[in-house]
């Protein structure tokens, strides 16, 4: 198997985690690479239904092996609830499951800090998760995080926490005016969660390098989405991590030229969570028949997604940042209805077409999409396992997209459950 990264190549929720899911029956390893438990991962298989946030998916596959990457902000509760909750499942994560030594660990301040300043930041907030992914990536940032590996040592775990939750009782007490956290019960809290972490705890990069050498396949899978990347992004409504592909590579230890192919994936419309810009959203009407026939509802935090067209400015951006080699274009069965679908295929600012993404968000704001328009198929594609089978203005709609973002469709999704994929050409 090609080594492969799977990004998301919009806002994020593009579907990712099923892409995955398949691609993993050809692959040995799946890594995390960015990201933490703000990302929330949906697999159907059968009639069970699991939502991960922090596991790789990989984990539902036997023989397979995952690797939580240093790229990632782990927090240590979340992960043994997950890999808790699988085990009720009958899949056991021992022996499968490996947590980079260097992957930072999200503490009890980071989120109530998170929390803190999006309360604060009134109409101006960036509508995070609330997980705390932002002030553990400042910690990394400003070198006074803590590492998983430092879970592992009572002494270092002690003086590590008392210095960042000290600088963060700083701004807790004196900028928000609320109580500061103790150390002591969080030390404690955590030492055990490191007991717990032991067995999985490893060095990431010397498996990686093994697998590599072995020629295993890796699949890297990616969190958020391309315009939530901290560079590439909307900013500064964008996440803490660079979410593009090249992020696989610094977030996990491995190097660039191991890679082969990068599949970003695709809703065959938009849809974004959290507050920011948004040029094809559609208010009201159409987009509220998309949020109810997508089911677009956050999987971390339940929120609605604000819905809108496909934007093939937006995803001839990601094609450029992550060097995609194919599209995984998901749900486009929740287009089924629609008598006419709209493509955004340029925008226009202060009079002027642009054809490129704007990086400056006032230019972004002045945006107005530009639209073409091509009928719909009005037949269900749900139980379409054959690219020859699809209606013609299905087919059409996708040869469209792929060539207003010059990249091929290498994967379709009709469906949540597994057996609702079709392979093109990848
Ligand atoms: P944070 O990552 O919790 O700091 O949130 C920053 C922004 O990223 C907010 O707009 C979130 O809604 C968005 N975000 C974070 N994770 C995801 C995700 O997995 N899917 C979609 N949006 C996300």
């Amino acid at each position: 198997m090609p080594n492969r990264v799977v990004v998301g190549a919009q806002w994020g929720d593009e579907g990712k985690a099923k892409v995955v899911d398949y691609l993993t029956e050809e692959a040995d390893y799946v890594i995390r690479f960015q990201g933490g438990a703000n990302a929330g991962h949906t697999v159907e298989v059968g009639d069970q239904k699991f939502v991960f946030h922090l596991l790789p998916s990989g984990l539902m596959h036997d023989g397979k092996s995952c690797v939580i990457g240093n790229g990632v902000v782990l927090d240590p509760a979340q992960l043994l609830h997950e890999i808790g909750d699988v085990l009720t499942k009958g899949i056991d994560a021992t022996g499968r499951l490996w947590l980079s030594e260097a992957a930072q660990v999200v503490l009890p301040t980071h989120k109530l800090l998170d929390q803190l300043k999006e309360k604060a930041a009134g109409k101006d907030a960036i509508g995070t998760t609330g997980r705390g992914i932002g002030p553990a990536y400042y910690d990394k940032v400003a070198r006074v995080g803590v590492r998983v590996g430092d879970l592992l040592e009572d002494d270092l775990l002690r003086a590590r926490l008392e210095k960042a939750i000290a600088a963060h009782n700083e701004v807790i007490t004196k900028i928000f005016g609320a109580p500061p956290v103790e150390v002591g019960p969080v030390h404690a809290e955590y030492r055990a969660y490191g007991e717990k972490l032991r067995p999985y705890v490893a060095d990431c990069v010397a498996i990686l390098a093994k697998a590599l050498k072995e020629k295993k396949g890796l699949l890297f899978e990616g969190a958020q989405g391309t315009f939530l990347d901290v560079d590439h992004g909307t900013y500064p409504f964008v996440t803490s991590s660079n979410t593009v592909a090249g992020a696989a590579c610094a977030g996990s230890g491995v190097g660039p030229t191991a890679i082969q192919q990068v599949i970003g994936v695709v809703k065959a419309y938009t849809t974004r969570v959290g507050n920011g810009p948004f040029p094809t959203e559609i208010e009201g009407g159409l987009g509220a028949e998309l949020r109810r026939i997508g089911h677009e509802f956050g999987a971390t935090t339940g929120r609605e997604r604000r819905c809108g067209w496909f934007d093939a400015v937006v995803v001839r951006r990601a094609a450029q940042v992550n060097g995609l080699t194919h599209l995984a274009v998901t749900k486009l069965d929740v287009l089924d209805s629609f008598d006419s679908i709209e493509i955004c295929t340029a925008y226009e600012i202060d009079g002027k077409r642009v054809d490129h993404f704007p990086s400056s968000l006032a230019r972004l704001e002045r945006v107005k999409a530009v639209y073409e328009t091509l009928p719909g198929w009005k037949s269900d594609t749900t139980k379409i396992t054959d690219a020859k089978d699809l209606p013609v203005n299905a087919r059409k709609y996708l040869d469209r997209l792929a060539e207003l973002v010059d990249v091929p469709v290498g994967m379709l999704s009709l469906g949540p459950k597994r057996h609702q994929t079709i392979r093109m050409g990848m």
